[in-house]
């Protein structure tokens, strides 16, 4: 069985100026012991405009914290104004990129089609997709939410290679519990997780299921996240509020302590 490295990526979304997200890098930073990087990859996930600022003190001060960008476009290059491209974040030392945010597909018109172009773009360039999925309160309650992470899951990882996949990552974020204090129980976002890595061993094969890391997201904090690092399908989490204050994002990093 593969060993999976946990994964704890900070979502900042729309907050932070270039100066605030060096403070908050450097807080974070002092919270956390050199050890914390051999169980948990920790990500964090600044607005494009504190990319820069952020690699830059993440390289001087050598710290183990990587740099995660929120959103990407497909194209290489071109006539996007406002868009940004897989390499320019690429050259930034950005490891890891958000795609398919349900903020993304729910306010931007993102669909499973646009995720999977940009989780190939991100791939091709040598970084990480966390491609998410997830359920509206609406589907939760008419009994769809496996109907509709199953066919995000397909939709956003078709054609894409077994090897692609195996360094990809999945995070579970039921729309509902994002922002706003309410979380499903451990049990259901295992279960739900555990679906998700059955998707992708029907869709992918089980070396692909056993190496991608399946994230849990929505109202993750310091009190909760023990709970949902104990499931077995659930292997880090992605964290939008909490990840701005350092103190509870570090907690949350060293959820076992
Ligand atoms: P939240 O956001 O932790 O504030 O619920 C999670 C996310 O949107 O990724």
């Amino acid at each position: 069985m593969t060993e999976r490295t946990d994964l704890i990526v900070g979502n900042w979304k729309m907050n932070a100026t270039h100066l605030d997200a060096i403070q908050m890098v450097q807080k974070l930073s002092y919270r956390l012991e050199p050890s914390d990087f051999d169980r948990v990859e920790v990500v964090v996930g600044p607005p494009f405009t504190a990319l820069r600022s952020v690699q830059t003190v993440i390289e001087a001060d050598q710290l183990l914290i990587k740099l995660a960008a929120q959103n990407v476009h497909w194209e290489a290059k071109g006539a996007f104004t406002g868009e940004i491209a897989p390499e320019m974040l690429a050259k930034l030392s950005v490891s890891h990129v958000i795609v398919g945010h349900s903020e993304r597909r729910a306010m931007f018109g993102e669909t499973d089609e646009i995720v999977n172009k940009k989780a190939k773009a991100v791939l091709a360039n040598a970084m990480t997709p966390i491609v998410c999925v997830g359920e509206t309160l609406e589907e939760r309650d008419s009994d769809r939410t496996e109907h509709v992470v199953v066919s995000q899951v397909e939709g956003g990882l078709q054609g894409i290679s077994a090897a692609d996949i195996g360094r990809s990552s999945i995070a579970y974020e039921p729309i509902w519990a994002i922002g706003t204090g309410r979380t499903p129980s451990v049990d259901d976002a295992g279960s739900v997780c555990e679906l998700i890595r059955s998707t992708v061993a029907r869709t992918h094969g089980e070396e692909a299921a056993e190496s991608v890391r399946v994230l849990y997201g929505g109202s993750v904090n310091a009190g909760n996240v023990k709970g949902f690092m104990a499931k077995r399908h659930i292997d880090g989490g992605l964290v939008g509020g909490a990840a701005l204050d350092p103190d509870s994002f570090a907690s949350i990093v060293r959820y076992w302590v």
